[in-house]
């Protein structure tokens, strides 16, 4: 624990018996008994705490913890005062001091005090670096890119992240929303604020409602205290509002509300509380359809739509295969602690004709599921999954050629999800795992097609 304290104080009986304590303490103590003096060391060592005198010759306790904090903000001041002058420690409070201790000073106290500070220093410290770490590992650097349609995507996020905009990250499942979401909220001006997530698909209406706006106690039968909902949690930060096309309208018009007027109330509250947010949705739906049909507004979809990230199908982007096949080997041979350093020429091939449907995140799980069962330093084209290898399903009656575009996609999923389900024992979790889709989004599919 290298930690220095600078003592002041112009008794130097009291100077040095303090002084004296804090060393036997394991501190690095610097002396002086003159405010003046002990300025010039604040400014040539890095000083933690300084304890200070409050009633001194030539400059007074609060003037010198002043122009301390004014230099350096980050050294903590704990003031010295006489018993009895408590005013006097109320202004060096409130002009940035730590705390106070009143003369005589008991070491005892002293030393809690400081141990206190010291520790509260720490974990600010240690959030700061967390922070940083999150923005470095959140940034744009862990998104894998190399595809010139992905430099498009990569720039408008990257323009967009130092605004406030309200940004809709369109895509396919697995191709990276919340990826880019982060990345907008990790390098933009709210990074050291919190990033919170709301997922629309994951729950009942009410509940999403509560979720998102928070609730006072008793606002309904089982609300036994008060919640704060998401967008009170996402103060000053970003609020991710994932599968935003799961919203039903009737809280659509709610949501609206907020975007327009940046207030809103929790549920069972009259009280308007101010949505100081910046808003990044996502979804995997085609708003636009869904509002020809009806089901989402139009008003909340140009709100949404202020600036939009559209992210392209890995299919449609293969260049972006092979670097993502890299980093994706690198990662899983270190966390399998395997030494697997490529991929066979073979695989590679099959690698970039496959179509995936779970786009990105399907491919890392591939890699994944081959880098565990290679058994050479290759990936070879048995060690990846059936699936992929021989990607032809069974056609599902229709015939192949006949329909939209559409319709043909579809009829290609349903056969995908049947085989996985067929494959992993009608066991949902397995059969998601295998196509490398959520089990979420699984669930989803199988309600779509009317496939249980
Ligand atoms: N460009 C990329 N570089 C590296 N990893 C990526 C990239 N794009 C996506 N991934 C990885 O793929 C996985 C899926 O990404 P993400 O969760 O952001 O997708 P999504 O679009 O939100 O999917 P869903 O619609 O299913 O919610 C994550 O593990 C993510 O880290
Ligand atoms: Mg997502």
């Amino acid at each position: 624990m290298d930690y220095t304290i600078l003592v002041v104080e112009d008794e130097s009986v009291q100077l040095e018996s303090i002084a004296g304590f804090l060393s036997k303490q394991g501190y690095r103590v610097l002396k002086s008994s003159r405010p003046l003096r002990a300025l010039e060391i604040a400014g040539d060592e890095a000083v933690d705490i300084v304890l200070s005198d409050f009633r001194m010759p030539e400059m007074s306790g609060v003037e010198l913890l002043a122009t301390m904090k004014r230099r350096n903000p980050g050294i903590e001041v704990i003031i010295m005062t006489a018993y009895g002058s408590v005013e006097s420690a109320i202004e060096a409070m409130k002009l940035g001091a730590a705390d106070y201790i009143t003369k005589p000073v008991d070491l005892h106290r002293l030393q809690i005090m400081i141990r206190n500070i010291l520790e509260r220093k720490q974990l600010i410290s240690e959030n700061r670096l967390l922070r940083t770490q999150l923005s470095e590992r959140f940034g744009f650097q862990g998104i894998i890119s190399q595809s010139s349609t992905m430099a498009q995507v990569m720039n408008i996020a990257g323009r967009v992240a130092s605004s406030n905009a309200t940004v809709l990250v369109t895509g396919e499942t697995g191709t990276g929303k919340e990826l880019i979401a982060k990345a907008v909220h990790f390098s933009g001006s709210r990074r050291e604020q919190p990033f919170i997530v709301v997922n629309c698909a994951a729950l009942p209406e009410t509940l999403l409602e509560s979720e998102l706006f928070g609730h006072e106690k008793g606002a309904f039968t089982g609300a036994d205290r008060m919640r704060r909902g998401r967008f009170e949690m996402a103060k000053g930060g970003t609020l991710f509002i994932d599968e935003v096309g799961e919203i039903p309208l009737s809280l659509q018009v709610k949501l609206l509300r907020v975007l327009q007027e940046k207030t809103y109330e929790r549920v069972g509250s009259s009280t308007s509380l101010v949505a100081d947010v910046r808003i990044v949705a996502a979804t995997n739906r085609d708003l636009e359809s869904m509002i020809r049909e009806g089901s989402f507004r139009s008003d909340l979809y140009y709100r949404l739509n202020v600036v939009s990230i559209r992210i392209p199908p890995l299919r449609d982007r293969r260049d972006d295969i092979p670097p993502l096949i890299d980093a994706f080997i690198q990662r899983f041979s270190k966390e399998n602690d395997k030494q697997i350093t490529g991929i066979s020429r073979e695989a590679m091939d099959v690698l970039m004709k496959y179509s995936y449907p779970g786009n990105i995140r399907e491919l890392e799980n591939i890699v994944q599921q081959s880098v565990v069962l290679s058994r050479s330093s290759t990936i070879t084209r048995d060690d990846l999954p059936i699936r992929v290898s021989e990607p032809y399903p069974e056609a599902s009656g229709k015939d192949e050629m006949q329909g939209s575009f559409t319709e043909k996609v579809e009829a290609f999923e349903q056969a995908m999800i049947l085989g996985a389900m067929k494959a992993s024992g009608n066991v949902q979790t397995r059969a998601a795992e295998q196509l490398g889709i959520s089990e979420r989004h699984l669930r989803y599919k199988l309600k779509k097609y009317d496939l249980k």
